[in-house]
């Protein structure tokens, strides 16, 4: 649409353009004066009046716009003051509400906030438990990783001791029948290395063992082989002494070793007693040169060990050396510190495999 300043040159351009032709028409006398002034004159009250016409128009389409655009924003807050007045409506209901309730919403409120407070107290007292249940649990899981890296750490330490102890052994005996098994329940090959190596060294002349079974095998070879002494060996199940005295049959040592069966009786020693072996089995030992303590087995009795050393320590030789075996055992240790409180004994510990204390007379 055209603008009204556009309308105004136009009118303007029109309006001198008629003038400038009115003037031409004057000056060459084909209109006189006085009539080309008057339809000049008229011709400028036609436009003055379009003019006045065109804004008129243009000022009421104004007006009419703005009337418009009023009474729409007047809708809007007749909408707005609608929408205020229920939300003051609904303002003094739920107030009128909350005062007809008073104090019990308050409480409510003060309730929802304290167990608000307490969840969250108790969420970090929780999460505080769990983490030191955590920390516990890993501390725990490497103490016991370290108690297991150190059962590892000796096992295999001792199971290579074991094994060259053994490979030692083996070259020095030969043996005629399949040997009997080590370890468990039997002696373990550091034990035997040691027997073997203070048999080879000292010759004892009697050695005596307190419990049957596969070392009494060895003894009997390694006394065969480094010197003439005898073996003695107390057994009080007589079904093992009949395994061990078949077993020396067989690998042909009934010459040097004699399996005594020799049952559990009562042993007094002042005030207390113990089962230890019959007395009968071990009045003609004289002259021990070496002792292995190795029964009779621990389910005979506490410190069922006890009586080997206050019962044959008389019949011991001045060097004789008596080896404690099992001597990790607490019932072993105990018997071993009440020796050494009892008699003029010295004792060495060594890192075995069930443990082993050795004992010989103190010097004086
Ligand atoms: C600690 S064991 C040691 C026996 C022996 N000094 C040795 O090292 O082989 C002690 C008892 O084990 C029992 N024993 C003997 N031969 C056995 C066998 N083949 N199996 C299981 N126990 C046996 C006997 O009653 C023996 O007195």
């Amino acid at each position: 649409m055209p603008t009204t300043r556009r309308l105004i040159v136009a009118a303007a351009a029109v309006g001198a353009l008629t003038l400038a032709a009115l003037t031409v028409l004057i000056l060459l006398e084909i209109v006189e004066i006085l009539a080309g002034l008057t339809l000049g004159l008229l011709i400028c009250a036609t436009g003055l009046m379009f003019l006045v016409a065109l804004s008129v128009r243009r000022v009421d389409g104004k007006a009419l716009r703005i009337d418009g655009r009023v009474k729409r924003q007047e809708a809007a807050l007749a909408k707005v003051a609608n929408a205020l007045g229920s939300v003051t409506e609904r303002l003094e209901q739920v107030a009128a509400a909350a005062e007809a309730r008073g104090p019990r919403r308050e409480e409510d409120l003060r309730a929802i906030l304290t167990s608000l407070g307490e969840d969250r107290v108790n969420a970090t007292l929780a999460r505080q438990e769990i983490e030191k249940a955590v920390g516990d649990a890993g501390a725990l899981v490497g103490t016991r990783l370290d108690h297991v890296e150190k059962a590892l750490t000796r096992e295999f330490r001792q199971g290579y001791r074991q094994v060259e102890a053994y490979v030692d052994l083996r070259s020095l005996i030969e043996p005629r029948a399949p040997l009997p098994e080590l370890r468990g329940w039997a002696a373990s090959p550091d034990l035997l290395h040691r027997l073997v190596g203070h048999i080879c060294e000292h010759r004892p002349r009697l050695v005596v063992e307190c419990g049957s079974g596969s070392s009494t095998v060895w003894l009997g070879y390694a006394v065969e082989r480094y010197g003439g002494g005898r073996v003695v060996s107390l057994e009080h199940d007589e079904r093992y002494y009949a395994l061990s005295r078949d077993l020396v049959r067989a690998h042909g040592l009934s010459h040097i070793v004699e399996v005594r069966h020799a049952p559990l009786r009562p042993w007094r020693h002042g005030a207390e007693s113990w089962s230890w072996y019959d007395e009968d089995a071990t009045r003609d030992l004289d002259g021990i040169g070496l002792l292995l303590v190795d029964g009779p087995p621990g389910a005979t009795g506490p410190q069922a060990r006890y009586p080997a050393v206050p019962a044959l320590l008389d019949r011991c030789a001045k060097d004789v050396r008596i080896l404690v075996d099992d001597a990790a055992r607490a019932d072993e240790r105990a018997a071993v510190r009440r020796w050494l409180d009892e008699f003029p004994l010295e004792a060495v510990e060594h890192e075995a495999d069930k443990g082993l204390v050795t004992l010989t007379r103190a010097t004086p």
